[in-house]
C-alpha cells in the first residue's frame, strides 16, 4: 500500500512533481492519474516577464536556473492554466509566489478554489530579489507571511522553505506556529557559474537556484532537521531521481516527496519511481509505505 497522508490530505502515493519542473505535456510520457498530486509552476498575482536569458545552465550533478516566475496574473491562470490540471482526478497543488505579505495573503485567498486541493506558498524563490533574499530566509519573515496567509484561507496550505536559510529548525518552527499545514523542504540553493572564455555568468541573472542530485544530501539533512523540529508533515524535495532516493527522504522524516530536475532528463521518471516504491515494499515486506516516515535508525 503506497498511500500516504499529508495532514488531512490523502494521496494514493507520495510522489508528486516539484513546482516548475512539470507541465501538462508530461502526459505524453506519464499517466498523470498515477501521481500522488500535481504541483503547478508558481504563479504570481503581478504580471511578470521573467528574468533575462539564458535562464538555465547545466552543472555537475545538477542545474542552475533563474526563470523569475513569469506570470500573466491570477485571472489568466485560473481560466487558462488550472482547468488543464484538474482534469485527471489527481489532487492539484497550486504554488503561489508574491512580493509582499499582503500580496501573498490576497493571492492565496483568491486561489482557495474548490478544484484546488492544496495551496503551496513558495516563499523561497531565490530569483526575485538580490542575493536570493526571500521570506523563508528568516524565522521572523516566515512567521509574518505564513500567519497572514493562514488568516485568509481555510484551504490546506503548505509552505515551501529554502536551504539558503541559516537556521532551518527555527524557520520550520515559525512556519508551524504560524499555522502552515505542512512544510515543503525545500527549494533550490543559490549558486553561480561562469563561462571562462567569455568571462560572463552562465545565467542572465548572474545567480540562480541549484537543483538536482548535487543537492540531495543537503536536502535530506534539512528534511531530517525539520522532522526533529516540528510535528507538521514534511514533503521532501531536492535531487530525488529514484525510488531509493524517495525512501531515503521518507526515512529522514518526509511524508511525501517532490521530483524536480530528474523529470527534465526523463519525463517518465515519476512513474518509474512509483513502480520502484512498490517493488521495494514487496522485497522488504513493508505493508504500508507511510510507516517508513522518520524511521531512520539512529542508534
Ligand atoms: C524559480 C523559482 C523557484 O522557486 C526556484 O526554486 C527556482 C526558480 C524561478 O521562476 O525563477
Amino acid at each position: 500500500d503506497l498511500s500516504v497522508k499529508v495532514g488531512d490530505i490523502s494521496l494514493q502515493n507520495p510522489v508528486m512533481p516539484a513546482s516548475g519542473c512539470f507541465a501538462i505535456e508530461y502526459q505524453e510520457a506519464l499517466d498523470l492519474s498515477r501521481l500522488g498530486a500535481l504541483v503547478i509552476k508558481s504563479v504570481s498575482p503581478k504580471s511578470r516577464a521573467g528574468n533575462p536569458t539564458p535562464r538555465v545552465a547545466e552543472t555537475h550533478g545538477g542545474m542552475l536556473n533563474s526563470i523569475g516566475i513569469p506570470s500573466k496574473g491570477l485571472d489568466y491562470y485560473r481560466r487558462e492554466v488550472l482547468p488543464a490540471y484538474t482534469a485527471f482526478g489527481t489532487p492539484v497543488v497550486v504554488s503561489i509566489s508574491a512580493d509582499t505579505v499582503d500580496e501573498f495573503a490576497d493571492a492565496c485567498a483568491e486561489m482557495s478554489l474548490p478544484e484546488v486541493a492544496v495551496i503551496e506558498a513558495n516563499i523561497s524563490c531565490p530569483n526575485l530579489e538580490a542575493d536570493g533574499m526571500a521570506f523563508a530566509m528568516s524565522p521572523d519573515t516566515t512567521y509574518k507571511v505564513v500567519s497572514a496567509i493562514r488568516g485568509r484561507t481555510k484551504h490546506p496550505f503548505w509552505v515551501k522553505l529554502t536551504p539558503n536559510a541559516s537556521n532551518i529548525a527555527a524557520v520550520a518552527k515559525a512556519a508551524e506556529e504560524a499555522g502552515a499545514d505542512a512544510i515543503v523542504m525545500g527549494n533550490t540553493i543559490l549558486g553561480m557559474a561562469i563561462d571562462v572564455r567569455t568571462r560572463k555568468p552562465k545565467l542572465g541573472n548572474v545567480m540562480g537556484g541549484l537543483s538536482g542530485p548535487a543537492i540531495k544530501p543537503i536536502a535530506l539533512r534539512l528534511v531530517h532537521q525539520c522532522y526533529r523540529a516540528v510535528r507538521v508533515p514534511i514533503i521532501g524535495c531536492g535531487g530525488i531521481s529514484s525510488a531509493e532516493d524517495a525512501i531515503e527522504f521518507m526515512l529522514a522524516g518526509a511524508s511525501a516527496v517532490q521530483v524536480g530536475t530528474a523529470s527534465f532528463l526523463d519525463p517518465g521518471i515519476m512513474s518509474k519511481i512509483i513502480d520502484g516504491l512498490q517493488a521495494y515494499c514487496v522485497e522488504m515486506g513493508v505493508s504500508h509505505l507511510r510507516e517508513l516516515t522518520g524511521q531512520v535508525k539512529l542508534d
